[in-house]
């Protein structure tokens, strides 16, 4: 058979961490594939304009904050001077960096990149719309994972530069001296970090009563007792309704809570309220692919639509939207097609909120137990009795395990406090491996680490814990 010239056995369309790695994962297993990329540059949201920026921020911030904390352990330095351009270049090289690192890995695997919008003809090709004019590439099986981009809020002055998604926020374009975040998930409390640190005066409102809904409480609490110490305010149950540009390069803002509504004014407003899928202009109507209610490409499994030579993987299928669960669900679909008998099967998709401290967690949560009458035996460690915490000036903080009363399975870890994002990936692994409390207690940990809050917590469960007292039950 004479191949022809645009013809794949993949096409993948976005190249986001789920898209790169699906086409990479399928070249390596011999597969011809096209990598179909919209923007100027590779790596999608998560490394153009999402995690990697905003980690590279939080890393200045962090150091910013505990240069001020060290004051009162008896080192002082001046106040920082920002040089906005600078910290700009120095992002924009990581990413630059990056981006560089996936166009050459590419070429390595010979997966050919195309760029332009593109739009299902059939479900047997694809039109991309390229600088020079219109290609149609051939393929037997496609993957969408086009992500998602940043929701709105109605209401809201259309166009206006004073009001950002997580996109502009992290062009940093100017630091606000006020910055109002319009809701209290992962986006808005990174990205509030971040500008608190620069030196903007930071509010947050949260519709709901809590920051950081599907988090546990209780870990939430923690974490919100150091935030409201460094953010001007937090304001929970709480609404805009009403945003009027006062053309003085400041906005007024009328927001509701409980009940009562009050009118500030700001010089920035971020808008975090959630993330809503790519699906548009793709052609999907056009060949059948089924959505769900929320216009989420509808999947099973093996990443497989109701099309059976189409795939979705990614943000765009649904929560939760996180770059490991589209890495993971990419190399799924590549490996489906490629005839391996590959499935999504992971006991858990760690989640964290890179914020000061962080917070993670790990499979079950009580807030998911307590909705769906799961059992659970509950265990924590909190921070305060770790050596290694406080000598980091770190003592805000708490390791807390959930474990099946039967068989004292691990089924679930959270962790507020430093490096818990790091931290989580041991409980990740337990998890995985089916491991009880009591394998996680007699894990000999290094000492003095903060992952040994793991092992700590475990023997609270196990009572075999030597780093604190806890008096025997009557
Ligand atoms: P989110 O779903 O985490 O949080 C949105 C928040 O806005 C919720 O707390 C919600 O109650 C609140 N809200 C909604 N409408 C509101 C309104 N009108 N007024 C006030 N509050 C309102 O969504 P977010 O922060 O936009 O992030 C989107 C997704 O991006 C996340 O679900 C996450 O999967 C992903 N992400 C992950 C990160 C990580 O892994 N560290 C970092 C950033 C984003």
């Amino acid at each position: 058979m004479t191949k022809l010239k645009n013809h794949f056995e993949i096409v993948v369309i976005g190249s986001g961490p789920g898209g790169y790695t699906a086409a990479f994962r399928a070249a390596d297993l011999g597969k011809s594939v096209a990598l179909i990329e919209k923007d100027e540059a590779l790596g999608g949201v998560c490394l153009n304009r999402g995690c990697i920026p905003s980690k590279a921020l939080l890393h200045i911030s962090e150091i910013i904050e505990e240069a001020k904390e060290l004051k009162q352990k008896g080192v002082q330095f001046n106040s920082p001077k920002i040089d906005l351009e600078q910290i700009k270049i120095w992002k924009n090289e990581i990413v630059g960096k990056l981006n560089k690192g996936i166009a050459q890995m590419a070429k390595s695997r010979k997966v050919r990149v195309f760029s332009g919008a593109t739009s299902f003809k059939s479900i047997k090709e694809i039109i991309v719309k390229t600088e020079t004019g219109n290609e149609t590439l051939s393929f037997e099986n496609a993957i969408i994972a086009t992500g998602s981009r940043s929701a709105m809020i109605p209401n809201l002055p259309v166009d206006n530069p004073l009001i950002m998604t997580s996109t502009e926020a992290l062009e940093l374009k100017s630091i606000p001296k006020s910055l109002l975040v319009i809701g209290g998930g992962y986006i808005g409390l990174e990205m509030a970090t971040i500008y608190n640190a620069l030196g903007s005066q930071v509010t947050v409102v949260e519709m709901l009563d809590s920051l950081l809904p599907g988090a546990d409480k209780d870990m939430v609490r923690l974490l919100q007792f150091k935030l409201k110490k460094e953010f001007y305010g937090i304001l929970l149950k709480s609404k805009v309704i009403e945003v009027t540009d006062k053309n003085n390069n400041t906005l007024s803002v009328k927001i509701k809570n409980k009940g009562k509504i009050t009118e500030r004014v700001f010089e920035k407003i971020l808008v975090a309220v959630g993330r809503k899928p790519n699906v548009e202009n793709l052609g999907l109507e056009k060949i059948g692919v089924k959505l769900t209610d929320r216009r989420f490409v509808k999947v099973n499994k093996r990443q497989k639509t109701n099309i059976s030579n189409i795939y979705a993987i990614g943000d765009v299928t649904g929560e939760p939207m996180l770059a490991h669960k589209a890495t993971h669900e990419g190399k799924i679909a590549a490996e489906v097609i490629a005839g391996l008998p590959a499935e999504f099967d992971a006991k858990t998709i760690p989640a964290v909120i890179f914020t000061n401290p962080e917070l993670a967690w790990a499979g079950l949560t009580e807030t998911e137990a307590q909705e769906k009458n799961i059992e659970y035996l509950k265990a924590e460690f909190p921070w305060g009795a770790s050596g290694k915490a406080l000598a980091l000036g770190q003592s805000i903080g708490k390791t807390k395990l959930l474990i099946a009363p039967d068989t004292k399975k691990l089924l679930g870890v959270a962790i507020v406090g430093a490096r818990a994002g790091d931290i989580i990936s041991e409980a990740a692994l337990a998890i995985e491996m089916g491991a009880d409390a009591e394998d996680l207690a007699l894990t000999i940990h290094p000492h003095p680490t903060l992952s040994e809050t793991l092992t700590n917590a475990a023997e609270v469960f196990t009572g075999t814990v030597t780093d604190l007292y806890i008096p025997p039950k009557k």
